[in-house]
């Protein structure tokens, strides 16, 4: 038997340690939460997506009466940003998010494992690795890449 451990490389930073395109980004992810659609769980994503065309996706949470109809803010961006510009590669992504009392997460807010999948497509489609900054009051994460997101992710490319 041989053990295997995988870790996950984290940075932890300041706002002011971001540089300034992660900065546009962080400032729309958190703008963004002002867009979430969230009557049902009060907690406000954001998201944003930068592209390698310079555009700037953003989404948020979209919820529904008829669960689990709704939509994470992840996905909204990643899917609108396909829509909008299909074959453009994802730079990078930050998300965002204020909790049930409207205040943003002093942690860094984590993606859910569906958003992980579905972003990782389209780091694969980039063909490089798309640096993914999770934002929270006291501190920003940054991961280097989405599949560092999602250790042992599901692919059919082997
Ligand atoms: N949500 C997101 O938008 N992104 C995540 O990564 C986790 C959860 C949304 C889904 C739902 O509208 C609300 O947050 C509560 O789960």
């Amino acid at each position: 038997m041989k053990k295997i451990d995988i870790t996950v490389p984290v940075e932890a930073l300041s706002y002011d340690e971001l540089t300034e395109s992660e900065r546009a980004l962080v400032d729309k992810a958190r703008e963004y939460t002002t867009h979430a659609y969230a009557p049902y769980s009060h907690f406000n994503v954001g998201a944003a997506i930068g592209l390698e065309n310079g555009e700037v996706v953003p989404g948020a949470n979209q919820e529904n009466a008829a669960f689990p109809s709704g939509t994470c803010a992840e996905r909204t961006a990643c899917y609108a940003a396909g829509a909008r510009f299909p074959g453009v590669k994802f730079k990078e992504i930050a998300v965002a998010a204020r909790g049930t009392d409207g205040l943003e997460l002093a942690t860094p807010v984590a993606p859910c494992g569906a958003c992980r999948q579905a972003l990782l497509e389209y780091e694969t489609l980039a063909g490089r690795p798309v640096p993914v900054l999770l934002v929270g009051r006291d501190a920003i994460y940054r991961l280097p890449s989405v599949a560092s997101l999602l250790p042992l992710a599901f692919t059919q490319i082997d």
